[in-house]
């Protein structure tokens, strides 16, 4: 297994229902260690490009207008597999479709409002937090 960084958001609905504690322990809890984070109001411009490679599906002004409708917490994982690890914790993108147990199962209400966000590969891993992180604000250890 290799160790791996993933970039994580806490989106709008799950800030303002006040779980980031709760997301925050399962992430712990499974062996994923939270190395760079800060909290944000993103801009529309940070969020168009941002979600820039799903500008041509018909969900995207709706997923922006979400994702600046309120702070997100924003997060660099590290860990083994920390990739595909953070996808399961997080479940299916549509909560109705979420494993129980998972964080979008307990704290998402819809397909627009889905809790989190988790990098899918590890090329978009890479990209994704080069966006919000700069190498000195990823803590080394
Ligand atoms: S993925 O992860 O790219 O395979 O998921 P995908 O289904 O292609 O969705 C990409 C992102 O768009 C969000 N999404 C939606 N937002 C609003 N309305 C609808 N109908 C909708 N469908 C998908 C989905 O949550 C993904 O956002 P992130 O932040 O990557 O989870």
């Amino acid at each position: 297994m290799a160790l791996e960084r993933t970039l994580s958001i806490i989106k709008p609905d799950a800030v303002a229902k006040n779980v980031i504690g709760q997301i925050y322990a399962r992430f712990e809890q499974a062996g994923l260690k939270v190395i760079a984070a800060k909290m944000k109001q993103l801009s529309r411009k940070e969020a168009e490009g941002f979600y820039a490679v799903h500008k041509d599906r018909p969900f995207f002004g709706a997923l922006v207008e979400f994702m600046i409708s309120g702070p997100v917490m924003i997060q660099v994982l590290q860990g083994e597999s920390a990739i595909a690890k953070n996808r399961e914790l997080m479940g299916a993108t549509n909560p109705k479709d979420a494993a129980p147990g998972t964080i979008r199962a307990d704290f998402a209400d819809s397909i627009d409002a889905n809790a989190v966000h988790g990098s899918d590969a590890a090329e978009t891993a890479r990209v994704e937090i080069a966006y919000f992180f700069a190498e000195t604000e990823v803590s080394p250890r």
